[in-house]
């Protein structure tokens, strides 16, 4: 059970309007941006990143107005590290109850030689960008993109650089999906160690999916001292997606006895706003799927069925009801066994003798080898054969 008056929050950064729609394919229309930003507020996540305003007139004018319209969280929107995009993207938030401006440049080897600085000369570019973001907005948050192959003195020296521009939460993001648990542990408590002013900002942990592991990794992220978790709902985003915003607050609910740190997001909401985005965007959630997907609270094989109906906690972890599902689904196939047939017959309206059960369950089992689902109709039209037979 979560005690909030001991424990401390962890914030939840969505940005499924941003790094999300940014997988191919994703794209969503005005109007659907700002029901997918009207739904996370509505949950209680702490901090919506609306979009990119310079990348387009649409973004800008997606961000923009959900900066007017948005009641409770801080709408960030994100800019590169220069004036342009930064004033661009103050414009678009400037309207919100809680701006924030996200700024960010690649710091690794690799992303230093795209724009071909030198490390002091980048050292300067992210002194002069995060100055100027903090002398428009009060929030200013700032990313190494690719933080996690970027080298760690050069790291700690140009998180201390945005420290002292102003930068107010600084998030380190894994954007190529490369750390580890361990590792992605290890840097957090590293840079809180080492950098000063480290205790005066928000460390926030910003993940990807490439090996699988984003969930983990944020997770990991925040026992070592990250205290915001940038996600997208069902794990959308680039390549294999981000961290699942449903899986990390799911976690944090259900395994809080072993991560005593509670967030503000209103479980039950869970279900609606992954089959809103999976709409919108057009990417299905797979039946597999943690939390969300089709088959999370489905079960079939005998044995676990009449565990589940003896007792739900033998085979789930958590209450369909916490994510916003109003019950377990227990699925008819060839798995499964005599008492969730008897159960599902009694839910339909018929009650029958243990000879008569005997009976339908033979006739069931062949009709569950020749489809892979058995379904309502399918047992109500072997009633009535039975009963016409009979
Ligand atoms: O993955 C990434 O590095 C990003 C940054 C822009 C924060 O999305
Ligand atoms: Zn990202």
């Amino acid at each position: 059970m979560t005690d909030k008056t001991t424990q401390e929050r962890v914030l939840i950064f969505d940005t499924t309007l941003r790094d999300g729609e940014q997988s191919p394919g994703a794209t969503m229309t005005h109007e659907e941006k700002l029901e997918i930003a009207a739904l996370l507020d509505e949950m209680g996540v702490d901090i919506i990143e609306a979009g990119f305003p310079i990348a387009s007139e649409g973004d800008f004018e997606a961000v923009s107005a959900i900066a007017r319209q948005t009641k409770n969280a801080v709408i960030c929107g994100l800019a590169r590290a220069n004036f342009k995009d930064i004033d661009r993207c103050w414009e678009a938030v400037r309207h919100a109850r809680r701006p924030r401006i996200h700024t960010f440049i690649g710091t690794s080897p690799l992303h230093r030689a795209i724009p071909n600085l030198d490390q002091d000369q980048m050292a300067e570019l992210i002194h002069e960008t995060v100055s100027h973001a903090r002398n428009l907005c009060d929030d200013v948050q700032w990313s190494p993109m690719d933080a996690t192959r970027t080298e760690h003195d050069y790291l700690c020296r140009v998180v201390e650089i945005a420290i002292k521009a102003g930068a107010t939460t600084i998030n380190i993001p894994d954007t190529v999906g490369y750390t580890a648990p361990r590792e992605s542990a290890a840097l957090i408590r590293m840079l809180k160690e080492r950098v000063p002013g480290a205790d005066t900002v928000v460390f926030a942990t910003h993940c990807h999916d490439d090996l699988g592991m984003a969930t983990a990794n944020a997770l990991a992220a925040v026992e070592a001292g990250a205290r915001q978790i940038e996600c997208t709902i069902n794990g959308l985003g680039e390549r294999a997606g981000n961290t699942a915003l449903e899986e990390v607050v799911m976690a944090l609910k259900v395994r809080n006895d072993i991560m005593p740190f509670y967030t503000n997001v209103d479980t039950t909401k869970i279900m609606n706003i992954s089959r809103r985005v999976a709409a919108v965007s057009g990417f299905p959630v797979q039946y597999n799927k943690a939390i969300v997907g089709k088959n999370a609270f489905a079960h079939e094989s005998g044995i676990h069925q009449d565990g589940m109906l003896k007792n739900s906690q033998t085979f789930e972890i958590m209450r369909p009801e916490d994510v916003g599902l109003s019950s377990t689904s227990l699925v008819l196939g060839k798995h499964s066994g005599r008492a969730a047939l008897r159960a599902k017959l009694r839910d339909l309206g018929y009650e029958l003798a243990d000879n008569q059960l005997n009976d339908v369950f033979v006739r069931f089992k062949a009709l569950a080898d020749r489809k892979k689902e058995v379904y309502d109709d399918d047992l109500i039209a072997l009633m009535t054969d039975q009963t016409s037979e009979g």
